[in-house]
């Protein structure tokens, strides 16, 4: 297993958008002309590879003075083994060393626990983006 980062326009980063198209587009709906946003080329992406292949992807992006993470996607048959949570854990120690002192983001409903196993607290109203019902989180990181 290999985490790291990758450019924007790169062979990799083109797997990880495949990888998001399947999970967001085709899984769940989300229509193609939000999945990919005028913000991804200036965010930080993060990937875990397995064998060389794309498992799983993720960006961050500073906004105000907080880090925000978003497009978390592990593929399909590999979820529920860790992957995702290795893979933030990895995002949020970059976020820690880059001076940042909280992580935000918008949660799907139902992932949650998932984000409150790694520390994260919901907050303020339910909301929808993309069809979808959301809540804000936060993680305090110093
Ligand atoms: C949400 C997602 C990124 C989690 O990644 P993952 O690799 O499957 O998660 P992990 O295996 O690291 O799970 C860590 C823990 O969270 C729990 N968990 C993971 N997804 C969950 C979910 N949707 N609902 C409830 N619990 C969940 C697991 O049970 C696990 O707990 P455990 O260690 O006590 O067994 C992944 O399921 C995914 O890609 N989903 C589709 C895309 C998506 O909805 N992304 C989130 C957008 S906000």
């Amino acid at each position: 297993m290999e985490i790291r980062t990758v450019g924007w326009g790169s062979l990799l980063m083109a797997k990880s958008l495949e990888l998001r198209k399947a999970v967001f587009v085709s899984e769940q709906s989300v229509p193609p002309e939000l999945e990919i946003d005028e913000m991804d080329e200036a965010a930080i992406h993060f990937l875990l590879l397995l064998e060389g292949e794309v498992a799983a992807t993720l960006r961050l992006l500073p906004q105000d003075n907080c880090v925000k993470i978003g497009r978390v996607a592990v593929r399909r048959e590999l979820r529920s083994t860790g992957l995702g949570t290795e893979l933030m854990k990895a995002a949020l120690a970059h976020a820690l060393r880059a001076g940042f002192p909280e992580a935000i983001l918008d949660a799907q409903l139902d992932s949650i626990p998932f984000y409150e196993k790694l520390g994260f607290s919901a907050e303020g109203e339910i909301f929808m983006d993309a069809g979808i019902p959301h809540r804000g989180m936060r993680l305090k990181l110093a």
